[in-house]
């Protein structure tokens, strides 16, 4: 039979107190939706219908790139209410499986282990979990068989003690959810058509309703507020972390890294603590990475080393190359091999050759530098007028001494040496010498200022 799904996402989330939509609310830098249908997705199914209220717009445009079908449900009444919209789209002999946006963690292989159970009639995903309070229970009889699922606000003091919770995730054939949900009234304490009292009918109906037990309390966790967004970010990255652990990477402490993207490790990788990994990102063997760096969309080759504290966006840093401590790569910095960038440097579409050594302080922007080029502490390209940028060319083996500026257009061809504190305007030829600076005097038999007396 076909398997459709169906995605609940339009409600407010107002206890996120945001105007992003809740379900837009990023997990690992992806919106939480995108994990949802992520997962959906592995189950192979026909179709994913999203309903989608508050900020539907929003909802859309994020998840543009995606095949979906999109379900407007104007007002909220209630997940019964919302699944209903849906049902119109759905193919009446398919098997249903309704997921919740906001339900980020759900695993595939619980998904289908509940997608089994249906068979004629309904199934359900129930939690046993520590703390019950505000999810709706489930109600079985004496034989455990379950009748029915009852909301934290509707229960009564017996039903409040029930710690197996109703996680949201329901499978169904499609003709029940046809038959059941227009007969759901909404005579309950919050005045709203409720997808669980299909559960009932069913019973009523002589089907009895199956439930998987998810194997972890966190994989069924709602976001429904900051702290629970929290808790399920940590939850995530633990998982990542340990999945990288057991594919052969050294992570100084799992709880201290955040992928928020797609990390590709080669082998004996090791990441030090607190690195924060953006977009896509990858590390080849023998990399390793210091305490305190943020690395967003770059590569780095193999036997690289990046110091602690350091920066880099759209940066590729060249094998056995070596950046930082506290050093900055801005986008479109490329370090060839053994490239080598120190402390306090900020680079920008820079090509650093080969073996090439910026140590200190300084700035590199807009520049193509040659192999074994020199580049003293304190050096910075001049690359803005005011209005454009210019770049600047060192060739191979050139020479900066400390504290030179560099203004742009300009360049300095193989072998060329700059003098320390020079400024340079002109270009410099093949192993000229270029000096630049105000000459030294020195003056004999001068007096320091003595102290004044005080009076002005
Ligand atoms: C729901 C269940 C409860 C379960 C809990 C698990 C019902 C009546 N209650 O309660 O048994 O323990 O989830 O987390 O189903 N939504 C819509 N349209 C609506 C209403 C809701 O799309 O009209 C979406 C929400 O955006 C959300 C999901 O459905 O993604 C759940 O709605 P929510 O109001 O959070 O339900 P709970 O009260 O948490
Ligand atoms: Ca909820």
């Amino acid at each position: 039979m076909d398997l459709e799904i169906i995605i609940l996402a339009a409600g407010q989330g107002t206890r996120m107190k945001s105007p992003l939509p809740k379900v837009l609310h990023p997990v690992a830098g992806v919106p939480m939706l995108q994990h949802v249908v992520t997962t959906a997705r592995a189950l192979q199914p026909s179709a994913i219908h999203v309903v989608i209220g508050h900020g539907a717009d929003a909802v859309r445009d994020a998840l543009s790139s995606e095949q979906l079908d999109w379900v407007v449900q104007e007002e909220q009444l209630g997940t019964g209410h919302a699944v209903l919209q849906a049902m119109p789209r759905v193919d009446p002999g398919s098997t249903v499986l309704v997921l919740y946006g906001d339900v980020p963690l759900i695993s595939a292989s619980t998904l289908s282990a509940l997608v089994e159970k249906v068979r004629g009639g309904p199934a359900l995903l129930t939690a046993r979990v520590a703390d019950p309070v505000g999810y709706g229970r489930v109600l079985r009889d004496e034989r455990g068989h379950v009748t029915g699922v009852v909301e934290h606000k509707d229960a009564g003091a017996e039903e409040l003690l029930i710690d197996e919770i109703n996680t949201g995730v329901l499978a169904a054939p499609a003709i029940d959810l046809n038959a059941y949900l227009p007969a759901v009234g909404n005579a309950n304490s919050q005045g709203e058509y409720y997808l669980p009292d299909v559960l009932a009918m069913a019973v009523a109906d002589g089907k009895p309703v199956p439930a998987q037990v998810a194997t972890s309390e966190l994989e069924i966790l709602g976001v429904n507020d900051r702290l629970q967004l929290s808790q399920v970010e940590r939850e995530y990255q633990l998982r990542q972390a340990q999945q990288l652990l057991r594919d052969g990477v050294s992570i100084a402490d799992p709880a201290r890294l955040d992928v928020r993207g797609s990390l590709v490790c080669g082998a004996d990788v090791s990441i030090d603590v607190n690195v924060v990994i953006e977009g896509d990102v990858s590390l080849g063997d023998g990399v390793s990475i210091g305490p305190n760096c943020v690395i967003s969309n770059s590569r780095i080759d193999p036997g690289a080393t990046i110091h602690a504290m350091c920066h880099l966006e759209d940066a590729v840093v060249g094998a056995s190359a070596s950046v930082g401590p506290y050093a900055r790569l801005r986008p479109g910095t490329v370090l060839a091999e053994q490239a080598r960038i120190g402390n306090f440097v900020e680079t920008k579409k820079a090509n650093i050759g080969a073996g090439s050594k910026v140590n200190h302080l300084s700035y590199i922007g807009d520049c193509d530098m040659g192999a074994g080029v020199n580049v003293g502490a304190g050096t910075i390209t001049c690359n803005y007028d005011g209005v454009n940028k210019h770049k600047t060319v060192l060739g191979d083996g050139v020479f900066v001494g400390s504290n030179s500026t560099l203004v742009a257009p300009i360049e300095v061809q193989a072998g060329g040496f700059v003098a320390a504190g020079s400024t340079l305007t002109k270009p410099v030829a093949r192993d000229e010498l270029a000096v630049s600076r105000a000459k030294q005097r020195n003056i004999g038999g001068w007096q320091r200022p003595a102290k004044s007396d005080g009076e002005s």
